[in-house]
């Protein structure tokens, strides 16, 4: 139904009409039916006023419009739907631009997708520079093109190439990046924009709708290469070939026949299973905002908010406990960093100190605060300092005595209310609290190599954890910017173990003959960011090796543990982890190639299998083995194991999920 107060008009003295977006019932501004009936009823009233010049502006103050509304788009059924709802976008924002005067678009906050549509159709473009304000064109990245006029529009604003780029990248611009790609024509600070944004409407009203002469001419080779890199980079994925097809044959043709070819392409994308998919998973990102501990716990009598961390100890200054170290540091903690030995202590604020530079360096940070992240971390052999933790994590080696150890010697120092976790990536939890004196302060923080990439984080709860210590986890987990997943804790969690089970697989199809690059031609096709065996040295033949233990350890009866990577240990091939460059493959300068070495472990025997082959029988192992997880309780739903997939093992986006995909198929 439409809500008249969505979008409101107005006229004022100066005799400027103002369109002016505010959802009373939403933070945020999205294009939906009701907000396009809203708007063409604004746009119809003020058509028959005496105005100068039109402004179009959000009441928000943090959103201009963030996009159409995604539940309904991600309901498109038809490519006539799909269509058609590109046409009626793409006819609401015409009439803007076929406005009998001047129309300028004033955008404070998030302007995305058709938020920036509708100010690709107005003739001037106004944005503030406040840090809220990012402007594009993000389609590509949920699996659609832009398709109410971004296509057809950018490519004679901003020229071909700059379109293709922006479009394709699916990237938000800070609003000064904006200006510099002339995405936009002024920026102004953010107390001003009204204003200035006026001004702009009365000089445009006194000099007419500027003209626009974009550089549409490209090379060549443009677009064969663009398709090229669209194909080896995006595969599987229909929308960058659409918004290539729809660019290139547009920007020759009438801005009409340009925005029907756009509406066409849209419709049929629109309609495909792969956007259903990247709007699905869009959907499974956005929920972890809302996570909370509920499904695994009673709810309180009295719910108060969970006591928030401020001191944090990382015990191990190896791989993970210097990344955990800086990331809490670079969140704002103060960390207390402890290893055995002084020089382990110094090699990992080597590492941290790395980590903040090249944050600095990628203007993640500022210098400064690089320089106050890394002061913020204490690196120390003594147990002591740990002693004000409000949580400690440890992340020494992965050994069921050790950390047990370390867990009776933390226990002996803390404070009763510290939280103690561990990293372990597969080992029971409350194995390891067995000698914790405060079982119930116990849990799992898994985080992922390396940390300051990888988003999710699997929080694994034991017996014995309680609801606040729960609590606690998961909202230091949210202020670290990390997604966390709620686990039950057993051997391997979800990721390890659906993971190590297919590295495991594909390695037995490897002793029994089928070629390296055949396994990981076929996963690759099939659209994982890499095969299993160069994923193998890229996790590490060694840490590989180790987890094939732990899974035999634990699941005796189903883990037929292959043989070639403790072959390889025992021959010195590591894959390419701390500067070893020779697993399945060799790296030698930085290039890639099969190993002729791997020859030494082969039986000899050669097995052909064709890629849907590999495919299906890898696949169906991850498949089955998340199916058992979820079958003993390990997760709550499967949409949690497709989440957990997808953060946690670059499981492609585009096929929406390992169990959704499994339940398209049949398999589950
Ligand atoms: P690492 O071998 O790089 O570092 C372990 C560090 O712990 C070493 O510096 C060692 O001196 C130190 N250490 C051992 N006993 C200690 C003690 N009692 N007190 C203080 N320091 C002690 O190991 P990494 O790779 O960082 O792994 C650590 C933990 O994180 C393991 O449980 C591992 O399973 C888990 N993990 C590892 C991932 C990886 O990709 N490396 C990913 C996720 C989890």
């Amino acid at each position: 139904m439409s809500n008249p107060l969505t979008v409101t008009h107005s006229v004022d003295a100066d005799g400027i009409g103002w369109i002016t977006f505010d959802d009373p019932a939403s933070r945020a501004n999205v294009f939906n039916p009701p907000t396009q009936a809203a708007l063409r009823a604004a746009i119809e009233a003020l058509a028959t006023q005496p105005v100068k010049a039109v402004v179009v502006i959000s009441g928000k103050e943090k959103i201009f419009i963030a996009g159409a509304d995604l539940k309904w788009l991600g309901k498109i059924g038809s490519a006539a739907e799909g269509k058609q709802a590109s046409r009626d976008g793409q006819a609401l924002f015409g009439s803007l631009d076929a406005f009998k005067v001047p129309v300028v678009c004033a955008i404070h906050g998030a302007c995305a997708g058709g938020g920036y549509e509708i100010a690709l159709a107005c003739h001037w473009r106004v944005a503030s520079e406040a840090k809220e304000t990012v402007i594009g064109l993000p389609e590509v990245g949920i699996g659609l093109i832009p398709g109410w006029g971004g296509c057809a529009r950018l490519p004679r604003l901003v020229g071909t190439k700059s379109a293709i780029d922006h479009i394709l990248k699916a990237q938000l611009l800070p609003a000064v990046e904006a200006h510099k790609a002339g995405l936009v024509d002024e920026i102004v600070p953010a107390a001003e924009l009204k204003a200035r944004a006026k001004a702009a409407a009365l000089k445009l009203a006194a000099s007419g709708k500027p003209g626009r002469p974009a550089n549409l001419a490209v090379d060549a080779a443009f677009f064969g290469d663009q398709r090229k890199t669209a194909l080896s980079r995006m595969r599987g994925q229909p929308a960058p070939l659409a918004v290539l097809d729809a660019v290139e044959k547009g920007v020759s043709l009438p801005l009409d026949a340009a925005l029907e070819l756009e509406a066409t392409l849209f419709g049929e994308v629109s309609a495909g299973e792969v956007a259903h998919n990247m709007v699905h998973v869009f959907f499974l990102k956005d929920a972890v905002k809302k996570l909370t501990v509920d499904a695994w716990f009673p709810k309180p009598a009295t719910p108060a908010a969970p006591a928030p961390f401020k001191k944090i100890g990382v015990i191990g200054a190896g791989v993970m406990g210097s990344g955990i170290a800086q990331w809490c540091a670079a969140r704002g903690y103060s960390v207390v960093m402890r290893d055995v030995k002084p020089e382990f202590v110094e090699r990992g604020m080597t590492v941290i100190k790395g980590l903040f530079d090249e944050a600095a360096k990628r203007g993640k940070m500022s210098a400064d605060a690089a320089a106050q992240g890394y002061g913020r971390v204490l690196g120390t052999t003594d147990l002591a300092p740990l002693a004000d933790c409000d949580l400690v994590v440890e992340a020494i080696v992965e050994n069921v005595a050790a950390k047990q150890a370390l867990m009776a010697e933390l226990s002996a120092v803390v404070r009763a209310d510290c939280v103690l976790a561990s990293n372990t990536s597969a080992l029971p939890i409350e194995e390891l609290a067995a000698t914790a004196t405060n079982p119930g302060r116990t849990i799992g923080i898994h985080f992922f190599n390396p940390v300051s990439r990888m988003p999710l984080i699997e929080m694994v709860l034991s017996p014995h954890t309680t609801r606040d210590t729960a609590d606690r986890v998961l909202a230091f987990a949210k202020h670290l910017g990390k997604t966390p997943v709620i686990c039950k804790s057993s051997p391997g969690f979800l990721v390890t173990r659906a993971l190590f089970f297919y590295l495991n697989e594909a390695c037995l199809l490897w002793e029994q003959g089928v070629p390296t690059d055949a396994l990981d031609k076929a996963m690759r096709d099939w659209g994982w960011p890499m095969g299993p065996m160069r994923l193998i040295d890229e996790v590490g033949v060694d840490v590989t090796d180790f987890i094939y233990g732990e899974m035999k350890h634990y699941y005796p009866q189903r883990f037929a543990s292959a043989t070639v990577c403790s072959r390889m240990l025992a021959a010195g091939m590591k894959g390419r982890k701390n500067g070893a460059s020779t697993g399945f493959y060799t790296y030698e300068g930085g290039k890639e190639q099969l190993n002729p070495a791997m020859a030494q472990f082969a039986s000899g025997a050669v097995k052909q299998m064709d890629a849907k082959a590999i495919q299906e029988h890898l696949n169906g192992v991850m498949i089955a083995e998340t199916k058992r997880v979820l079958d003993e309780g390990v997760l709550k739903t499967a949409d949690d194991a497709d989440f957990a997939l997808l953060m946690g093992t670059g499981f492609p986006a585009f096929r929406g999920g390992l169990m959704r995909y499994a339940k398209s198929k049949g398999l589950y």
